[in-house]
């Protein structure tokens, strides 16, 4: 059995994630979303609610599960024995970072990362723009699927609490 890893911090799941996923599910037998937090980043969304809403955008797709870690990304690979790691890749100034893990996680534990390109649509879509246009108002529908739109809408509507 073929797996493959698409982790990140998915604050929210977008649509240009989805596609990645999508794709990525054609060429795995399974494809897990790993939902990580990211120690450079902070969050608008708990752990648990991003899980909630990455699980309500891929229950289309049959090979793909939802799944947490606290650890490093290489170390559950190895405990779910899960040989690639799949990202994707909007442009060339995604790539610095990206090679940068691809090379560190190949290196501590032997773990391959391919780079997906992402749709040419999707290039400027990220999860922290989606979450500064909804702050403001802004319209994001075409961006992230209904149930990540409901929740950002709910947060707006709250002053970005809960
Ligand atoms: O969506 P992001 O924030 O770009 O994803 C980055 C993420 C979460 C994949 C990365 O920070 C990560 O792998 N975190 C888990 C801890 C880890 O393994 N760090 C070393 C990376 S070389």
């Amino acid at each position: 059995m073929r797996k493959a890893v698409c982790p990140g911090s998915f604050d929210p799941i977008t649509n240009g994630h989805i596609d990645v996923i999508e794709r990525a599910s054609g060429l795995f037998d399974e494809v897990v979303i790993a939902v990580l937090s990211n120690s450079s980043k902070t969050g608008l969304f708990s752990i648990e609610e991003r899980i909630e809403m990455a699980k309500s955008a891929v229950s289309h797709i049959p090979n793909v599960r939802v799944d947490t870690w606290s650890g490093l990304l290489v170390d559950y690979c190895k405990a779910n024995s899960i040989g690639a790691i799949v990202k994707g890749l909007r442009a060339v100034s995604d790539f610095d970072y990206e090679l940068q893990m691809a090379q560190m996680n190949l290196q501590l534990k032997g773990v391959d990362t391919l780079l997906m390109a992402t749709k040419p649509a999707y290039s400027f879509l990220s999860s922290s723009l989606v979450r500064e246009i909804a702050r403001y108002g802004g319209d994001v529908s075409s961006l992230v699927p209904a149930g990540v739109l409901k929740e950002l809408k709910s947060r707006a509507a709250n002053g970005g609490k809960n």
